[in-house]
């Protein structure tokens, strides 16, 4: 089944790219008022391929916008003590505002112990449960990066998602539930869908949506003849398909078949280039507004 014309590509690179310029100027003017300069640190627990790249591209976009970063990395053999008594000293540390450890842990780490550890003041990618349960009652917190991100994509692409149907494939904690939550939330204000993989026939609800969020963590999880022509879709997706004509033996692809997505959609998001992008960028900006409360000497913002 094919659509009437090719969908527009949203350009995740682009908004990332001029928020970034946002950010930087944002990050001298604090720099210039209060001689605060944001600064985060990432913790690295092993040597999981897509963790080191993620973390290696945070600390690039953290100095391009002027934020500092304190890079701290664990064998995957360290002793999860040794990983919260790392988290105790950063939460106790003037200098730092944005505490970031890069999920998944190795096996054998309590994630949940983990995450808990971490300031909410300085939870910089909304993953505690004091953020989390702060954004589902709509009070001021850091929202999470990648759902917080989608929100900017859908709204630079002008699309307006009030009263509209946004179906949402997967329930992770990172992504589904929070997008979920944020474009069900007052003012975005989309009638939700939460399919996941106890849904017995998730292209019924697909069909049915104008905006299909999807993070599943699986290629080809969203077809072109389970949309709706005209629907938008945002593809969380990041996986590593192997490639021997690529340098590095892989390319990336979504969680959604592009080609017979965009021959149906009216605008979809690419991998790489798409929602990514955005999630770094949104860490920046929760960085910023870390330092920035702290430069006031008040509580976290959103
Ligand atoms: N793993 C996958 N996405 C993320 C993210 O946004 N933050 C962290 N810390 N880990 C992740």
């Amino acid at each position: 089944m094919t659509g009437s014309g090719m969908a527009k590509v949203i350009d995740g690179k682009m908004l990332a790219a001029r928020l970034r310029g946002e950010i930087a100027d944002g990050v001298a003017a604090l720099k210039a008022e209060s001689g605060v300069t944001p600064a985060l640190a990432v913790i690295l627990v092993g040597e999981n391929p897509a963790s080191v790249s993620y973390v290696t591209a945070k600390e690039r976009a953290c100095a391009e916008a002027g934020i500092a970063s304190r890079e701290i990395r664990l064998p995957a053999s360290a002793a999860e003590e040794e990983l919260l008594s790392h988290i105790a000293a950063l939460n106790a540390d003037p200098a730092i505002h944005g505490i970031l450890v890069q999920l998944p842990l190795p096996k054998g780490f309590d994630e949940k112990k983990v995450i808990d550890a971490i300031s909410p003041e300085k939870d910089v990618d909304g993953f505690t449960p004091v953020n989390v349960g702060r954004m589902l009652i709509g009070e001021r917190c850091f929202l999470p990066c990648t759902p917080h991100g989608i929100i900017k994509l859908i709204e630079f692409a002008g699309v307006d998602v009030r009263g509209r149907h946004a179906v949402v494939i997967g329930r992770s904690n990172i992504v589904g539930k929070p997008v979920a939550a944020l474009l069900s939330r007052k003012g975005t204000d989309a009638t939700v869908t939460l399919c996941h993989t106890g849904t017995p026939d998730v292209a019924s609800f697909t069909r049915q949506a104008d905006v299909v969020v999807v993070a599943a963590g699986r290629p080809g999880t969203l077809t072109g003849d389970m949309l709706k022509p005209g629907a938008v879709v945002i593809d969380v997706g990041v996986n590593r398909i192997p490639d021997a004509t690529r340098p590095k033996g892989f390319r990336l692809v979504g969680d959604a078949d592009f080609d017979s997505c965009a021959a149906v959609a009216s605008a979809i998001t690419p991998v790489p280039g798409g929602v990514g992008p955005m999630t770094i960028t949104m860490l920046l900006w929760n960085t910023l507004e870390s330092a920035r409360a702290a430069a006031l000497g008040a509580g976290a913002s959103e």
